[in-house]
């Protein structure tokens, strides 16, 4: 893996984390480096950065007063590591993508994969707002949307596109537009007489995942399991259901995303499960829970990467009893069988359709 770059000739190391073994991933893409290079001399007190997904703006301006909005427990761990790397300093200043921002006057924006986590940024940017706010959004061509420009133009006047380099471009927004009505950005999703909450970017937006439906139909918590672990909660559907049909088990719901995070605690609010905010199983008790459940990523942005899934499992089998079972839905073509029987020592096929299948591993 590339990891080595020269900015304004200063050297900088920039690593994935979670680390890959595909070789041709990096840290950083030209859509980050174009926008740097637009922003790198402005006179500006504080810059805004969001998805600065593995810390490239975090590192490269660091000299500057930046605020970071992050998204990801595992895009935090990826800034500092970068920043250490680097022999930078690490005293960042993090907002969410719910909170309220100081005054912006100039944001960086790489456009992730989810519109309405895009439409999300530039409502938050927007309410902070200045008539004089710019934000700069890179991109890689071949990821285009005309969904772009629709959405920019919702809460900004002007939208400049510059020519494309190394297969990246830039939209430039500049006038906030004046009266705008603010969306809400939470979705809502009739499901079995309940209405579950999202937040924009959170897994599946406007339905259940098919996978997950089918999920739900045939998992079940076995008279001994109390203790249970939603791996990947996304909007905490599934955590909800297992609480709903098995009121004396206690769950807990572990997320890298915190929009996800955020919205299993509204989907399950007045209950006593716990919420975490993190990527790996490493803070987690070891032999605690009885039982894991999961419908686990497997896509990371525009990457379809299954190397995430598989770090999640080794961490299953630490925090699971001896006794406990993992129990999994995954589209048939990932093929997870296999690797599950070297981690395993059994696995078994609970259910399948022609899209999914149902897996349950005991150690
Ligand atoms: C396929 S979705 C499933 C969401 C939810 N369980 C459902 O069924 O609707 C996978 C989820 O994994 C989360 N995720 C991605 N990487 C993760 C990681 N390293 N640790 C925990 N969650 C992760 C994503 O944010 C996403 O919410």
């Amino acid at each position: 893996m590339e990891s080595i770059l020269t900015i304004n000739s200063q050297k900088y190391q920039l690593e994935r984390y979670p680390k890959t073994d595909d070789k041709t991933l990096k840290a950083w893409s030209s859509a980050e480096l174009l926008v740097l290079e637009y922003a790198i001399n402005k006179e500006t007190k504080n810059i805004h950065l969001f998805n600065d997904r593995f810390g490239f703006w975090n590192c490269t301006l660091n000299t500057k007063k930046v605020t970071t909005v992050w998204s990801y427990a595992s895009q935090k761990k990826a800034i500092k590591h970068n920043q250490i790397l680097n022999n930078l300093k690490t005293d960042i200043v993090y907002k969410t993508p719910l909170d309220s921002l100081e005054k912006v006057e100039l944001a960086l924006i790489k456009i992730p994969k989810s519109l309405e986590l895009f439409e999300l940024f530039l409502q938050q940017v927007h309410k902070s707002s200045i008539s004089s706010t710019e934000v700069v959004c890179g991109f890689m061509t071949k990821y285009f949307s005309s969904s772009f420009l629709k959405i920019a133009s919702n809460y900004f006047e002007v939208l400049d596109q510059s020519k494309a380099w190394k297969k990246a471009r830039l939209l430039v927004l500049k006038k906030p537009k004046n009266k705008i009505e603010y969306k809400d950005t939470l979705n809502k999703i009739s499901y079995k007489g309940k209405e579950f909450c999202q937040y924009y970017g959170v897994f599946s937006s406007g339905k259940i995942d098919i996978g997950t439906q089918f999920f739900l139909q045939h998992i079940m918590v076995l008279p001994n399991e109390f203790k249970v672990l939603d791996l990947a909660c996304g909007n905490g559907v599934i955590a909800y259901d297992l609480l709903n049909k098995y009121p004396k088990t206690e769950v807990t719901l572990i997320d890298d995303f915190n929009l996800a995070i955020a919205s299993s605690k509204l989907n399950l609010k007045n209950t006593k499960a716990t919420f975490i905010c993190g990527n790996d199983l490493h803070d987690l008790e070891e032999n605690y829970f009885d039982l894991v459940v999961s419908n686990p990523p497997f896509h990371f942005e525009y990457e379809n990467n299954i190397e995430i899934a598989l770090e999640l499992f080794k961490g299953v089998i630490r925090v699971l009893n001896k006794n406990g079972r993992f129990v999994l839905v995954a589209n048939k073509h990932l093929n997870y069988k296999t690797h599950l029987s070297i981690l395993f020592s059994k696995v078994t096929v609970v259910k399948e359709n022609v899209r999914f299948i149902i897996y349950e591993c005991v150690c």
